[in-house]
């Protein structure tokens, strides 16, 4: 069941009007539904059950914030951060630093050491250098470190060219054919425990066959690497499961990509290890906008929304679809261009399309939201941090403050040499 529905007639999260959270809060507003985040975290975790022993990471990066975390940390999840930041936040939701794997291709000897303080599970190495430095660091605090060695595929993810990160030309991961003697030297190191590989090709994945080929290709570098006499008994797949953002497309299910692992890593005979961010995220949000002008265009009419592409990037960045829909939608239709007010051509969410006929001051969402949306935000154009909302049954609280330009302004200064 989809947690953002009519309601007569007019559209809900969960039981909350959102057009009184519109009231309260003022819009532009990101709007998160608690069923649905929790049905997804469910999903996902059935779903692997068929692979058996599994620890699940969610990645933060798909949707921080503290509230989500701590709904997701409830549901059993640990985490899988790529920076310092979002290992604190991690660790204020109340995730133990044991249950979270810290993936990212520039993590600063900082970072490093700081993960190391805390207790981290994982580190998810990607140059060998990395954990050269890693090593050092954890023997010098008389630890060791648990780490796996991602590696490089070279496989085509087959999704957007901004998303894909498993093909060589990629930065991410090591060569896979150079794996086993990076992993062979490292393993050597006092400081770090060599337990794995991890691996993670692409984002927004419609289709199993590239997941199955690279996981096919870490199930030989593991028989590479113990016929070398070395232990490994963890292994990261990664994220990387697409959903529908147009109504009508099919996508993969979380079962049918956990019966593929099964049957692929059935003789592996070690912990498996995912980092699901937008299968869970995705459409547990939506991004509350009201149209503010809806302006006389050359073929089509343009909708201008108080929503921006500082607000929702992913239009302007990747030409992503967000599907569009009037919150008390009349029956009427109509074609039109949908654009934010941010004073570039790149701002707009859409052109020619088909959506719920709107006028001015009317409230609309864009919907599939919940993942990559907030937290890809900016303030470009001097506008607010845009706010964010959970709701749970009939309650809403407001998760994230909308950040004021005043606010942000305060942080700037003027040099003395300039004042005069
Ligand atoms: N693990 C690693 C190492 C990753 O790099 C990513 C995503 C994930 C897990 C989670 O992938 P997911 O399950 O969400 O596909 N901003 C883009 C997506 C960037 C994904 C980056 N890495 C977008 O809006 O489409």
């Amino acid at each position: 069941m989809d947690h953002f529905s009519l309601i007569d007639g007019a559209m809900h999260c969960e039981g909350v009007p959102l057009s009184v959270i519109a009231e309260q809060v003022g819009t532009p507003v990101y709007i998160y539904s608690t069923a649905m985040f929790e049905r997804h975290a469910r999903a996902f975790r059935d779903g692997m059950a068929a692979a058996g022993n599994v620890h699940l990471a969610y990645a933060i990066k798909a949707n921080p914030n503290l509230a989500v975390l701590r709904l997701l940390a409830k549901a059993g999840y640990g985490a899988d951060v790529v920076s310092g930041g979002e290992l604190a936040r991690a660790l204020a939701a109340g995730i133990p630093a044991a249950d979270v794997v810290f993936s990212g291709v520039g993590k600063t000897e900082g970072e490093l050491s700081t993960a190391l303080d805390v207790g981290l599970g994982q580190f998810n190495l990607e140059l060998e250098e990395e954990g050269v430095v890693l090593a050092g660091l954890a023997a010098a605090k008389g630890m060791i470190a648990d780490a796996v060695l991602r590696v490089n595929p070279d496989v085509d993810a087959g999704t957007h060219a901004k998303i894909s990160t498993g093909k060589a030309e990629n930065k991410f991961g090591v060569p896979i054919d150079q794996a086993p003697a990076i992993f062979a030297r490292l393993a050597a190191l006092p400081g770090l425990a060599m337990r794995g590989v991890a691996i993670h090709i692409g984002s927004q994945l419609n289709d199993l066959a590239p997941l199955e080929a690279a996981y096919t290709r870490v199930g030989e570098l593991i028989a590479e690497i113990r016929g070398m006499g070395l232990p490994v008994d963890r292994v990261d797949l990664g994220g990387g499961l697409g959903v529908p953002y147009r109504a009508g497309e099919v996508f993969p299910s979380p079962a049918e990509l956990g019966a593929m692992v099964a049957r692929v890593t059935r003789a592996w005979g070690v912990r498996l290890m995912f980092e699901p961010g937008r299968v869970i995220a995705g459409n547990a949000g939506v991004l509350l906008t009201k149209v503010i002008w809806v302006k006389p265009g050359v073929t089509n009419p343009y909708v201008i929304v108080d929503a921006a592409m500082n607000d929702l990037a992913r239009p302007a960045l990747y030409d992503a679809w967000h599907d569009f829909a009037a919150v008390r939608p009349t029956g009427a239709r109509m074609t039109a261009n949908i654009a934010g007010p941010v004073c570039e051509s790149g701002d707009t969410f859409a052109m020619g399309r088909d959506i719920d006929a709107v006028a001015r001051g009317d409230l609309a969402v864009f919907r599939t939201a919940g993942a990559y949306g907030a937290t890809m935000a900016s303030t470009y154009n001097s506008r607010a941090l845009v706010p964010e909302v959970l709701v749970d049954g009939d309650r809403f609280a407001v998760v994230a403050d909308r950040i004021l330009p005043e606010t942000i302004l305060a942080a700037e200064r003027i040099p003395d040499w300039l004042k005069a």
